[in-house]
């Protein structure tokens, strides 16, 4: 960790006796911040936030579930009937039953496990928080793709870890062999992160190869991998590959989610482990939260029971797939020459690249000027010290809008490229 604490005890004996001041002192302002704060900006995305809130704007750009998929009503009872017992919004000891749900979400995702590897967490943020303050120590290296969801970048933040870029392919992500000429000319990283299908930003799934060599390489070269698996179960063509923690369970850490499946609200989501690392972690998240809410987390368990979880999907499938083909059909129809997108199997985004030498943030500020449409320029993703990060290169969003009006929306952003 990059605070490491030494302890004093200061006894009654030895303290100093302070006179009391008479008057508050003035002037000092507000207390300075930790080091590692000093010179931070809020996330390109986090600030993008705001301009999007905007009346009128439509929206390409946040990985928002589409709201009226939410299972509100179901939930809306479950609720009741748990408020029905106040010993739902207590404490809480260990969540058995929802970890039980979680082996069968997994199931369904081609990992077999049990519920002692199961830490339940609030939502995958947290759990990619722990997982990295749990296995990487002060001056050790995490490998991360060039373009690489904005969240696990602000986990990495406080620990000051020394970031190794890798690049990846449009299309089937990481570049594994990046990786392995890096392991043999000696680096060594501690934790390698990756999101294995329907990447974001990229939309972008690995392959089953790549998978099997990752792991291979996790062991020869002692790292853990971090599997970061919020868009699994959202495939629309068929189904994705089983993640890496169905090939691996020692070295996998996968972190999953309700957030994309339920709703984000409930902040339910969890980490799979190596059985003897979960009360460790759990001490590490304790550090965080205490625990996770007893309300949501009895809600979700009480929501999974009810709920046709396998018609609620296939819904969620029917309805991403219809929009995910008006936006690759529209991007296909409009984007000028010099452009390229990615064709996710499944999840919420695309990455356009456009033309070479434009600047992603200066056609943002122009899309929403001209048309209102707001998207991700590609800078949001990358690390801000990589100068060789590409600018011209856009994530936009298909999961809340309607066929027409995503056609209408990519139309009006192509105009403005
Ligand atoms: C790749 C990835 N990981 C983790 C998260 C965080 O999810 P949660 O809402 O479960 O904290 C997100 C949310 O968008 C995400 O896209």
């Amino acid at each position: 960790m990059a605070i490491q604490a030494h302890s004093s005890t200061i006894t009654g004996a030895t303290a100093p006796v302070l006179a009391p001041r008479t008057q508050a002192p003035q002037g000092l302002g507000p207390p300075r911040v930790a080091s590692w704060l000093q010179g931070r900006q809020r996330s390109l995305l986090r600030r993008l936030v705001n301009q999007v809130a905007r009346p009128g704007v439509v929206s390409l750009a946040g990985g928002l579930p589409a709201v009226e998929l939410f299972p509100s009503q179901a939930y809306g009872d479950v609720v009741r009937r748990l408020l029905a017992d106040p010993q739902s919004m207590q404490y809480v000891p260990p969540l058995g039953e929802l970890k039980e749900r979680v082996v069968e979400v997994m199931r369904r995702r081609g990992v077999d496990c049990g519920p002692e590897e199961i830490l339940i967490t609030t939502g995958a943020q947290q759990a990619l928080d722990v997982a990295v303050r749990a296995f990487v120590s002060a001056g050790e290296s995490v490998a991360v793709e060039r373009f690489a969801y904005t969240g696990f970048r602000e986990v990495l933040a406080p620990l000051q870890a020394r970031l190794v870029t890798l690049p990846s392919s449009l299309d089937d992500g990481l570049d594994i062999e990046a990786l392995e000429r890096f392991l043999l000319a000696g680096g060594r990283p501690r934790l390698v992160y990756v999101i294995p299908d329907a990447h974001n930003p990229l939309g972008v799934s690995l392959t089953r190869e790549t998978r099997e060599r990752l792991v291979v390489l996790a062991h020869d070269y002692d790292f853990v991998i971090l599997e970061d698996d919020p868009y699994g179960l959202l495939c629309c063509d068929g189904e994705f590959e089983a993640p890496l923690a169905a090939l691996d369970s020692e070295r996998v850490v996968y972190a999953g989610t309700f957030s994309k499946i339920l709703a984000p609200a409930l902040r339910i989501g969890w980490l799979r482990l190596p059985p003897s690392l979960v009360e460790t972690c759990a001490a590490v998240k304790e550090a965080g939260d205490l625990e996770c809410s007893r309300l949501s987390a009895l809600a979700v368990s009480w929501l999974l029971e009810d709920l046709d979880l396998d018609r609620h999907l296939d819904l969620l499938r029917q309805t991403y797939r219809r929009r995910r083909n008006a936006m690759l059909e529209a991007l296909a129809e409009h984007l000028p020459a010099g452009c390229a997108f990615t064709a996710p199997g499944g999840g919420m985004f695309v990455w356009v690249e456009l033309p070479a030498g434009m600047d992603g943030e200066r056609l943002l500020e122009r899309t929403l000027a001209e048309r209102k449409i707001a998207f991700v320029p590609a800078a949001a993703f990358a690390d801000p010290a990589d100068r060789a990060a590409p600018r011209n290169a856009a994530r936009l969003s298909f999961s809340r809008l309607e066929p027409a009006a995503l056609r209408e929306a990519v139309a009006d952003f192509a105009t403005c490229i």
